[in-house]
């Protein structure tokens, strides 16, 4: 048989970590929903010119990180997988007439995306994002409210120390001539640029400055930055996203050579990291303005800006990557055993009543002897074992509280209510100690 494997730079999420991935995924839909960003879904697949216009044709995303889905006949659309969340937000922004709500569109998604990168820590294949989206708003004070909401997701998420880097990259009245400054500025250094960033640098020289290349490094930190070339219209936005951060009391550090890897940003940009770990590929979320990207997807010119947290790297950050949790939330309260091993049609009648009343029940279905089937209850850290004997005759059964060690009859019809009183009087005496410790 051939040893089957999870393909490479793509992980399976066991149960001892998921518990973490829900607290991250439950805290995302909280803070949006308190934000008013409403949840959107789009598919993981969308024809591929949607990531070629929107993400742009020279970016590494596109060139060599799609995962292009092989057509099933020749007159098949080609398809990619969704290699970020933006692109298709937007196409659905345009596809469903969102113009003509009210404006901005605020919107949220969680789940995975696909890069076909070279796989290592914090950069795999398939990786989960948090992603925020208002589209329609082309003010400052939106860019400042969605830089605090990633800041507030990775504090509120328990991680501590968490830096803004923030910059503007112009737009399309200042931009182009910053290119050809930049371009002009390669040029004269293009014995010293990798293949890579020699084929590129006539065609998008922005994408030199965020090089993956540790060759490019030194080049970069002597290039002109687009921070002291910006128009008035870009000078007084970038200007105004700050007086606004200042006034939340959210830090940030302005990095003039932050330009981004996605060709559709204008104006603001910016990245969360980890204090002291600013190198390339370590950047735990990123995000910035997009105000010609609706247009360029085929609707009415809408400004837009967003961010994408990656979920992968902040639980790499956090230090949970793997960690088994005290109690799971699949921790049943109670087990069903029986005198009777071949007996699983009443013990899998119990639990399920139980289960039907809201109480977490687990039927142990094993044909073993009660005793084996107590330990696998205390195993579980149940709370209380049920035990189905002789006495079931009499509708009763008996209901021992494992970590007291006691034991009562109880009728069958009585148990869900007698388990979810006594489970509740005994959490509730356990926070009581604990508050009182
Ligand atoms: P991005 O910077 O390409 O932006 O990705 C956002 C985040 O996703 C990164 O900061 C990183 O944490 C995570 N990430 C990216 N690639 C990988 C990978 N191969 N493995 C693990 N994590 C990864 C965007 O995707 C934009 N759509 C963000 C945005 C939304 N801009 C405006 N709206």
């Amino acid at each position: 048989m051939p040893t089957f494997r999870a393909p490479r730079g793509t992980r399976d999420l066991l149960p001892a970590e998921t518990p973490t991935w829900t607290r991250l995924e439950r805290l995302a839909a909280d803070l949006a929903a308190r934000y008013g960003y409403r949840r959107i879904e789009t598919p993981m697949f969308e024809q591929t010119a949607v990531f070629e216009r929107g993400v742009g044709e020279v970016t590494d995303i596109v060139e060599k990180e799609l995962f292009r889905i092989a057509p099933r006949t020749e007159e098949a659309e080609s398809w990619s997988l969704r290699p970020e969340p933006t692109a298709g937000i937007v196409r659905a922004y345009v596809q469903h007439g969102m113009q003509t709500w009210p404006q901005p569109v605020k919107l949220a998604m969680t789940g995975p995306m696909f890069r076909y990168d070279r796989p290592q820590a914090g950069r795999y294949r398939q990786f989960w994002q948090f992603d925020i989206e208002a589209i329609g708003d082309a003010g400052a004070a939106v860019d400042a409210e969605i830089i605090e909401l990633g800041a507030r997701f990775y504090r509120d998420a328990g991680l501590a120390g968490v830096e803004v880097l923030l910059n503007s990259i112009g737009d399309a009245a200042c931009r182009p001539a910053y290119v050809a400054e930049l371009t002009a500025y390669y040029r004269t250094h293009v014995a010293e640029l990798p293949p890579l960033e020699r084929d590129r640098l006539e065609r998008n020289a922005l994408r030199l400055l965020d090089s993956k290349d540790p060759a490019m490094a030194a080049l970069n930190a002597a290039a002109p930055h687009i921070t002291d070339r910006l128009c008035d219209a870009c000078a007084e936005h970038f200007a105004a996203v700050r007086a606004h951060l200042d006034a939340l009391g959210v830090p940030y550090r302005l990095e003039p050579g932050l330009v981004r890897g996605l060709d559709y940003y204008t104006r603001t940009a910016f990245e969360y990291y980890v204090r002291g770990r600013e190198g390339q590929q370590q950047a735990l979320g990123g995000g910035g303005r997009y105000d010609g990207l609706v247009e360029l997807l085929g609707g009415r010119p809408t400004p837009g800006i967003g961010f994408g947290i990656g979920l992968d790297r902040l639980v790499l950050a956090l230090g949970e990557g793997s960690a088994a949790t005290q109690s799971d939330a699949a921790d049943p309260v109670a087990v069903v055993a029986g005198a009777d091993p071949d007996d699983t049609v009443t013990r899998l009648r119990i639990a399920t009543d139980l289960r039907a009343a809201g109480v977490p029940a687990r039927a142990d279905l094993a044909r073993r002897k009660l005793g084996k089937q107590l330990e696998g209850a205390a195993r579980d850290g149940a709370h209380f074992a049920i035990i189905v004997g002789d006495e079931l005759d009499g509708g009763e059964v008996q209901l021992r509280d494992l970590p007291a060690g006691t034991q009562k009859l109880v009728a069958v019809g009585d148990l869900a209510r007698e388990v979810a009183r006594a489970h509740g009087a005994h959490r509730h005496g356990k926070d009581k100690n604990e508050v009182e410790a």
